[in-house]
């Protein structure tokens, strides 16, 4: 019996020489340790053995199955590391290759200049205010001295969705929202960004969707040299210091008077070119003093108070700074448009 576990052992170890990868080693296990393998066999015929043989020949078969055991795994163990250096030299990576880059998202254009001119207002103590775009006609109209069926309610196509609720045509409901918010109390000095829509055809210059931000200054004996001022500090810390503002007389209900402010041309300094249609003079804004009756409707008493209200469009700015030629350009969301303000 002793013989025959010798013999187990030569023949497997001779076979496991020759196994050629971890599937036939696992084999192996199988046939020469496995419950149906020869050394079970021997253990099991143990019984008919006598007392002084048992432990001997019980010592020897366990050393041949740890032997077998051993040699299997110390293949196995070999094969392992070979794939792993084989892996290793296949798959190395050279770490000195650049990484690719993702591509990352950036702030809108509009939403710069919105920021830009924030900041200047920030600068000059006011606070930024915001309101809703579906907004009702009490406060897009009625409160702002513009009641049911008067004429200048054309001036501002409107997009209804019920008889007494619309979508904002301007900011400058945000006037009359802030001043009934403070109640009468001073000063107000605010700004207020946002979307505006109107029943307008899309073209280079005209969108139905577009932004304005609003101002509007309440507090006691705040005269026009004051709006004049204030804008062309506005206008100098946007496009220069050597631009020039210009008041002309013009009407809204609800400022009185009401003054169109003009720029002088940033393309030609105001000697007349394409941009300015050779008149020297950008339009870019709407202002006045606010209307009595605006002050009075929303809890100013215009014996006491007085204001300054303006309201301009973002993107006719951004278009005027960065030499824009189609407002268009603002939502179509070509890649090559938006990536020119990356890093301006
Ligand atoms: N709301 C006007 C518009 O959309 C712009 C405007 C003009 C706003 C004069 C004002 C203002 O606050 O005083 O055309």
């Amino acid at each position: 019996m002793k013989d025959r576990l010798e013999a187990l052992k030569q023949e497997a170890l001779q076979e496991l020489e020759q196994a050629a990868n971890t599937q036939h080693l696992n084999e192996l296990k199988v046939k020469y340790l496995g419950k149906k393998g020869p050394i079970t066999e021997v253990l099991r015929g143990m019984g008919s053995l006598s007392a002084e043989e048992r432990p001997v020949i019980g010592q020897v078969a366990n050393d041949v199955r740890a032997a077998i055991a051993e040699g299997i795994e110390a293949k196995l163990e070999q094969y392992r590391k070979e794939e792993t250096e084989r892996k290793l030299r296949q798959e190395t990576i050279d770490v000195t290759l650049p990484g690719r880059a993702r591509p990352a998202g950036a702030i809108h254009p509009l939403n710069k200049v919105i920021e830009e001119i924030e900041a200047i207002f920030i600068g000059m103590g006011y606070t930024v205010e915001e309101g809703p775009e579906v907004e009702t006609d009490y406060f897009n109209f009625e409160a702002l001295n513009l009641p049911k069926d008067h004429p200048a309610r054309d001036m501002q196509d409107s997009f209804y969705i019920t008889e007494d609720v619309l979508l904002r045509t301007h900011t400058s409901p945000v006037q009359v929202r802030t001043m009934q918010r403070m109640k009468g109390s001073i000063p107000v000095k605010i700004i207020c960004p946002g979307k505006v829509y109107r029943r307008d055809d899309d073209d280079a210059t005209h969108s139905h969707l577009f932004t304005q931000i609003e101002g509007l200054v309440i507090d006691k004996k705040i005269r026009m040299s004051d709006l004049k001022g204030t804008l062309q500090q506005f206008v100098q810390e946007m496009f220069g210091k050597q631009t020039q503002i210009r008041l002309r007389p013009s009407f809204f209900p609800f400022t009185e008077p009401s003054a169109e402010v003009d720029v002088s041309c940033m393309m030609c300094g105001g000697a007349g070119c394409r941009t300015c249609k050779q008149t020297g003079w950008l339009e870019i804004l709407g202002s006045g003093m606010v209307h009595p009756r605006v002050l009075e409707m929303s809890g100013y008493d215009p014996e006491e108070y007085s204001g300054f209200a303006f309201g301009m469009g973002v993107e006719r700015i951004a278009m005027l700074k960065y030499g824009i030629e189609d407002i268009r350009h603002f939502y179509t969301n070509d890649l090559r448009f938006l990536q020119q303000f990356v890093h301006i």
